[in-house]
């Protein structure tokens, strides 16, 4: 592993003499053509190889309606012109949620979703041409171990006893692990909300898998108990049969995806898609079986993601410069990050065949990810580039790839994790840098709100 260091790249070629000396495997292309082309997913077809990735704001109404934020957010994507729009965590219940203003889809404001995908469309229209209409997929989530949804206090819903985790949720020795009972009624509130998004407009769900929510950890529960947990076969239950209710409650045709962890960088028996004696080495077996069960079983999107983002490695899951409060600098550059998310994603890809696989962990390198983008999807690593991100700090990054090929490094994303600090402290987020009108004082404000409740960290 090399230093940590912040990007410092002025030229593709440093960028390309650095990833040289570092001899990790970052394909550039100066050939943007793969970013441009309409992208099949099933029946659906995307009008570029850009996503816009899930990016929670925790900033809906109280009933998990969309709130102003919310709609501009939307707006701001949809106007951008990526090709597929995967739209952030969705809760399927109220006490699943991961903090108080997480969208969540319920009979009573399906409606209100349904009018701000109207007009989110439209906005793609109206911007990017009457014929530009990207796939947009809705992510349902229960948070599972990371369940807040009301207040500053977690009410973990946790599938199994973690000796580094349990802590850090103030789960107890005796607290009760979530029962195999609540689990089998899940399945049903997830075949109902793929239902009110189908009804509203989406193309699609993804059943979320990622970040050691509920499904993640699910996959990673060897010391669980009971028909969701110990071999391969019971710890992918649970998804499987979310999926086949999806399935069997939206018919033959929506799409159905899957956001999961390739690969959690945590210990063994805790962690998934990892070695067992060594947690930082990825061990592809059960990520390659998960994915031919996926495309077995019917999904036809697939992201994949990687790590835990409360935990203390989040470079894992986004590259960065610098850390947010109480978080070490990673032990490895983030071009070592950058290459392990985009390893990930073509070992999923190779296994997924023609399902599409979406990338991510890009945004770090800033006005240099068409070059890296456009390498990865040329060389089958990927079919889609996604942008989290980057999507909240230049929108309209995908139309400015698209129709001149260059991104504006004053817009970029300069990977400050301070829209992951404002999560951290139960605040309404979005880029404090690029979008600073908005979110500087926001940030500013919800800091020193957590500074006063937790002390200084
Ligand atoms: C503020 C914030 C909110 C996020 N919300 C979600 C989410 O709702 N669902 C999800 O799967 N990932 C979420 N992510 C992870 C991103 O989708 C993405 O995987 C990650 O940021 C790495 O991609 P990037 O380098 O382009 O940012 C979030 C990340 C951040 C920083
Ligand atoms: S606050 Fe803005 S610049 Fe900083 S990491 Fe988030 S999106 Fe990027």
């Amino acid at each position: 592993m090399a230093s940590h260091e912040k990007f410092s790249f002025a030229t593709l070629d440093q960028l390309r003499q650095k990833i040289r000396d570092l001899g990790v495997d970052i394909g550039l292309s100066d050939d943007l053509s793969p970013l441009q082309k309409p992208v099949r997913i099933g029946d659906l077809t995307a009008p570029n190889a850009l996503a816009a990735l899930p990016m929670e704001g925790c900033d809906s109404l109280p009933d998990g309606s969309p709130s102003e934020l919310v709609e501009r957010r939307y707006k701001r994507f949809e106007g951008g012109g990526a090709g597929l729009l995967w739209w952030e965590a969705c809760a399927v219940v109220e006490e699943g949620k991961a903090n108080d203003l997480q969208m969540t889809l319920t009979r009573q404001n399906a409606g209100r979703f349904a009018a701000l995908l109207a007009n989110a469309n439209g906005e793609a229209a109206r911007r990017n041409g009457a014929d530009h209409r990207p796939v947009n997929v809705l992510q349902l989530t229960h948070s599972g171990r990371y369940s807040r949804p009301h207040g500053h206090r977690m009410i973990p819903f946790a599938p199994q006893r973690d000796p580094l985790l349990d802590p850090r949720v103030g789960l107890g020795p005796g607290a009760p692990l979530v029962s195999d009972a609540y689990l089998d009624d899940m399945i049903g509130r997830y075949a109902l909300c793929a239902k009110l998004a189908m009804e509203a407009g989406f193309d699609g769900v993804d059943i979320k898998a990622c970040h050691r929510y509920l499904i993640s950890e699910l996959l990673a529960g060897h010391t669980r108990q009971g028909k969701y947990g110990g071999n391969f076969d019971n710890r992918t239950r649970f998804l499987l049969d979310v999926i086949g209710a999806v399935r069997r409650e939206t018919g033959s045709r929506f799409l159905i995806a899957c956001r999961f962890n390739a690969f959690d960088a945590h210990p063994y028996p805790y962690g998934f898609g990892g070695d067992r004696e060594d947690m930082w080495r990825f061990d592809p077996a059960e990520p390659a079986a998960l994915t031919r069960l996926l495309v077995k079983n019917g999904v036809g999107l697939l992201s994949n993601s990687a790590g835990n983002p409360y935990y203390i490695y989040p470079q894992v899951t986004r590259p960065f410069d610098l850390a947010s409060a109480g978080v070490p600098l990673p032990e490895e550059h983030p071009l070592e990050s950058v290459a392990r998310l985009l390893g990930l994603t073509r070992s999923i890809q190779k296994e997924a065949g023609d399902v599409p696989v979406v990338g991510s962990g890009y945004s770090w390198l800033r006005q240099f990810i068409p070059c890296v983008g456009a390498a990865s999807i040329a060389s089958g690593g990927c079919a889609f580039v996604g942008l989290g991100r980057s999507s909240f700090a230049y929108p309209d990054a995908p139309r400015d790839i698209w129709r001149g090929g260059t991104m504006d490094p004053q817009k970029c994303c300069v990977s400050c994790s301070r829209c992951t600090q404002i999560m951290r402290d139960h605040g309404r987020t979005g880029c404090v840098i690029r979008d600073a009108q908005v979110y500087g004082p926001l940030y500013a404000q919800y800091r020193e709100e957590a500074i006063a409740r937790e002390g200084a960290k």
